[in-house]
């Protein structure tokens, strides 16, 4: 299960990630924001983020215009390790070294395209593990 959260300027790239996953047959949580009318981030960030962390949802991706605020309030969220994505190296790299449990996204830095791109990476990303869980370990108790 994947959630889904925006807010009002991250709401159409939702959207559209939204149907990229129902037609790729992933399960989806979409904890709003449901329109164009202006939100405050932090409130639907931390819900997607609280869903990751309670174990309801395996994975999060987040929106809002830069993709900075959605990530920072996810991450406040404990156990959270959201990754703001800008390129296909970070969009793999967080996972296999990060095991990045959310992913950030601004709708006014990327196009479309190029975040579905990024997205898929994402999704199938590996965890290394090895040294790498020592550090994640050591995250998910600050
Ligand atoms: C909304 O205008 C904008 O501030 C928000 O979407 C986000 O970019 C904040 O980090």
């Amino acid at each position: 299960m994947i959630a889904l959260a925006s807010d009002h300027a991250g709401y159409d790239l939702k959207e559209a990630i939204k149907k990229h996953l129902v037609e790729n047959n992933y399960d989806i949580m979409d904890m709003g924001t449901d329109s164009r009318a202006s939100v405050d981030y932090p409130v639907y960030a931390k819900k997607a983020a609280e869903a990751v962390a309670s174990g309801q949802c395996d994975r999060g991706i987040v929106c809002c215009g830069t993709g900075i605020g959605v990530s920072i309030a996810a991450n406040k969220v404990k156990g959270i390790r959201c990754a703001l994505v800008t390129n296909e190296f970070t969009a793999e790299m967080s996972r296999r070294h990060n095991n990045s449990n959310m992913i950030a996204f601004g709708s006014r830095v990327l196009d479309v395209q190029t975040v579905i791109r990024l997205l898929d990476i994402w999704l199938n990303a590996q965890f290394e593990e090895g040294r790498h869980q020592r550090r994640v370990e050591m995250l998910d108790r600050m």
